[in-house]
């Protein structure tokens, strides 16, 4: 174990009976963040489990989301209008219900081919810490808030099981089949989702269970279990489902 896992605090587990329970979580957060400065920031994860997280969170309609800045954990390499894409996806259940300016959604293009996508969404967290994040060291924000999924395979945004664990740049293109949905991706790595400020992890269902018992349990292997590299300096939270959640769980 790392010195910084040792000094990592445990993670929370709350077993929720619908993800939406997660959305009390994130507007706090939100708030907090736009208390303490002038924007928020949220990344947002693909997948369906956020679904009904982004549709309670639509109806935070005073939220202040003018001043709320949306990025993804990762992306399809499809057209933004693509069944498989996760800004489609957050669009029809969130975007699109949100007064959120146009200019506050940063996505990764989909549409164009890995190395041009990986390129063009660095720039765009470039910009966007240089303009926001003047005291960030690195060029990439450090996230308000940021969504993860995980796999029945355990995988979580972009980062799949067997791949480096270790990863010196922020953004990288992955390919990698799974539950039949678009293989060519490009997702952020553990050294940006680890600046965050808080990270959450939305899980349901029991095809998950033993996923989440690997992701948490006690033998460290963040090659095997891609969810064990995200150790945020900033709060680590998990939301399960009672038919994910580990036997120890406390609700
Ligand atoms: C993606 C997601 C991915 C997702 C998990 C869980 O682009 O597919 O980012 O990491 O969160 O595969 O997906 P479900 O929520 O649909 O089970």
């Amino acid at each position: 174990m790392t010195e910084h896992e040792e000094t990592m605090p445990a993670p929370q587990v709350r077993v929720v009976t619908d993800m939406a329970e997660a959305a009390g979580y994130v507007v706090a957060a939100l708030q907090d963040a736009l208390a303490a400065g002038e924007v928020a920031t949220l990344v947002l994860s693909g997948g369906m489990t956020p679904q009904p997280l982004y549709a309670r969170l639509a109806e935070a309609a005073d939220l202040g989301w003018e001043h709320v800045h949306v990025f993804w954990g990762d992306e399809r390499l499809v057209p933004p209008d693509d069944p498989g894409s996760n800004y489609a996806a957050a669009r029809e259940a969130l975007l699109d219900r949100v007064p959120l300016p146009e200019a506050n959604i940063h996505r990764i293009k989909g549409e164009l081919d890995e190395v041009a996508a990986v390129a063009d969404y660095a720039e765009q967290l470039r910009r966007f810490a240089q303009r926001h994040d003047a005291g960030c060291p690195s060029p990439w924000p450090r996230f308000d808030v940021v969504l993860l999924g995980l796999g029945a395979d355990g995988h979580t945004a972009s980062l799949f099981p067997g791949s480096p664990a270790e990863c010196v740049v922020p953004v990288m293109a992955v390919t990698a089949d799974y539950a039949g949905r678009p293989a060519r991706r490009v997702t952020l790595t553990p050294i940006v989702f680890n600046h965050a400020r808080r990270v959450a992890f939305l899980v349901s269902g029991a095809d998950k269970a033993a996923a989440v018992v690997a992701a948490l349990g006690p033998a460290r292997d963040p090659e095997r279990y891609p969810a064990q590299r995200i150790q945020p300096e900033g709060e680590l939270v998990w939301f399960v489902d009672k038919a994910a959640a580990p036997e120890r769980a406390e609700d």
